[in-house]
């Protein structure tokens, strides 16, 4: 167990870590699953992409115990095949590919933990006794921590019922991978420790990068937070923005869609369970709580990202958020608030 990391069972029973260096949460404290499915999976709108074209690429960005990608897998794995069927013709008829980074390959070792809870119980019993071996030689090795930095694990399995997951995990930098990174993602899952600890991770730049990566599948990005600084550093980016709804004590995350600029003018294709931003979000993005983090060249030290915001701050003719933020409907008291996220 890495010492940095200590073990917190969340309200769901699935496990979740505390973070020794930034003191927070790896999950909402509503439940690390349930998170997984409610911010990421279930408004990505995948499943129907999959159902559409027969295979799906996905960066999991701050991949961390893996829930994202692993719960992904399970829910696809629990639907009714004949849903899928119309296209399904041979057994590799499904592909979901999974491109992993994560810092501190020390994380990688929770995942025989984190899936032996009964949320995966779906992925267990999908696996026929006679992958058992295939099943369990993949986890082995998707959580080797003894891997180097920026050595890739790759592995792709048929470890079920005939799908086909392929992984790729790079213990890399975020920032240093990302812009390496090539071809075409239908999603990208944004899970870094939060902004106001980890600017670099949130800024317009890194997101220009995910729009490069995402744009020619019109893909989508999700992230938990719904900060104004995230959402105008999208928008800058070129993402179109909603919301996906709040769980726990957070009022909603946030879906970046690439905006269609087809001449028949149909509208974006909104995955279900996302919608448009309330008018308060709309004018408080405006403000100067709106302005993004930035870091030209991935390479800016964190106390200069934060100096270069307060000071293009305090230059906007921008009006400041106070005013917008009063608007802000007043939600359930917050029954997940002692923690982080
Ligand atoms: C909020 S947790 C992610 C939770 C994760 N998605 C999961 O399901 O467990 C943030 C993760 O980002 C990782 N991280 C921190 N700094 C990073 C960096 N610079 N590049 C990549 N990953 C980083 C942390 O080790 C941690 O696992």
């Amino acid at each position: 167990m890495p010492e940095l990391y200590l073990p917190v069972v969340t309200d769901d029973g699935s496990l979740s870590c505390l973070d020794g260096k930034t003191g927070e949460l790896c999950h909402n404290r509503a439940g690390a699953y349930t998170e997984a499915v409610h911010n990421y999976v279930q408004p990505s709108g995948l499943i129907e992409r999959l159902k559409i074209q027969g295979s799906i690429r996905i960066l999991d960005a701050c991949y961390g115990l893996g829930y994202n990608s692993w719960a992904l897998i399970n829910e696809l794995l629990g639907l009714d095949t004949h849903a899928l069927s119309s296209r399904k013709t041979t057994e590799s008829d499904y592909t979901v590919s999974i491109v992993a980074i994560e810092r501190y390959p020390e994380m990688l070792g929770f995942l025989p933990r984190v899936l032996e809870h009964s949320s995966f119980d779906t992925l267990k019993n999908k696996i026929p006794p006679s992958e058992h071996n295939a099943y369990y030689r993949t986890l082995e090795c998707l959580s080797d921590t003894k891997v180097e930095a920026d050595q890739v694990i790759q592995t792709s399995t048929n470890i079920v019922d005939g799908w086909r997951f392929e992984f790729e995990i790079w213990p890399s930098d975020l920032r240093a991978r990302v812009p390496r990174l090539q071809g075409d993602f239908d999603a990208v899952f944004h899970d870094a420790f939060s902004p106001q600890k980890m600017p670099e991770l949130w800024t317009a730049d890194l997101f220009q990068q995910y729009y490069r990566l995402l744009e020619n599948r019109r893909g989508v990005l999700l992230t938990y937070s719904a900060a104004a600084a995230i959402r105008g550093g999208l928008l800058e980016a070129g993402f179109q923005l909603f919301k996906t709804p709040g769980l726990g004590a957070k009022t909603g995350g946030t879906l970046g869609v690439i905006p269609d600029l087809r001449e028949d003018g149909e509208a974006v294709r909104i995955p279900n369970r996302a919608s448009n931003l309330e008018a308060w979000e709309q004018e408080y993005l405006a403000t100067r709580a709106g302005l993004p983090y930035r870091d030209p060249g991935l390479q800016t030290t964190r106390e200069a990202i934060l100096s270069m915001r307060a000071n293009e701050q305090a230059a906007s003719p921008r009006p400041s958020g106070s005013t917008a933020l009063k608007k802000k409907p007043r939600n359930n008291p917050a029954k997940y608030g002692i923690l982080p996220r």
